[in-house]
């Protein structure tokens, strides 16, 4: 699969996954996909914890309102420094979009399934610290989504994106030609 093949298939799976382990060897080229993403000023703001073992899993699943992803035998969790970065800007959330880009596009490119989980997570709730607190992150890191990783057991609904006429255009706004 190439980089354009896994944008396509790239899709949010909130479905049941299959009870096959993910190599340790596939969760770290996965992170090492986030951690090749850009970053403003190079401050690479965005870490991860690669969570596979049953006890965790089953501690951080217990904390979630939504069960996205709790049949799936790993989770990329996604930490964040909001850091200042070029004349007191930040780009920690920018930083930290490419980077689960990045790391969605390796997920699919190995014949997994994902979905981006951050409202549940960083919501009122604030589940993020509570996820964060079981896997020993400083407070100075936010846990600002997870990603499950696994094999699906099943093909998942795609969504329906507006027409690229709607949203690409060249020279001018809303101009075709
Ligand atoms: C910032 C952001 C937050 C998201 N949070 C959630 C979430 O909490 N739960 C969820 O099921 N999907 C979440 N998603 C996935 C979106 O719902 C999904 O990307 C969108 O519906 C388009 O579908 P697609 O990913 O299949 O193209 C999130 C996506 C983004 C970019």
């Amino acid at each position: 699969m190439n980089t354009l093949e896994a944008m396509a298939a790239r899709y949010s799976y909130r479905g049941t996954y299959q009870n096959t382990p993910v190599p340790r060897e596939h969760l770290m080229k996965i992170m090492e996909a986030g951690c090749a993403a850009p970053s403003g000023c190079n401050l690479q703001t965005t870490s991860f914890i690669a969570v596979d073992d049953p006890e965790t899993l089953a501690r951080l699943h217990a904390l979630l309102r939504k069960p996205v992803g709790i049949t799936a035998p790993a989770m990329i969790c996604v930490l964040s420094q909001k850091l200042p970065s070029y004349h007191g800007r930040y780009y920690h959330v920018q930083d930290y979009g490419a980077a689960i880009e990045n790391i969605l596009l390796a997920i699919t490119d190995l014949g997994y399934a994902s979905c981006w989980v951050e409202g549940y997570v960083t919501d009122e709730h604030a589940i993020g610290r509570k996820m964060a607190d079981i896997l020993h992150v400083p407070e100075e890191y936010d846990l600002v989504a997870y990603l499950p990783v696994g094999i699906p057991a099943e093909e998942g609904p795609r969504v329906k994106k507006k027409p690229l006429t709607d949203r690409a255009w060249f020279n001018a706004f809303r101009k075709t030609q």
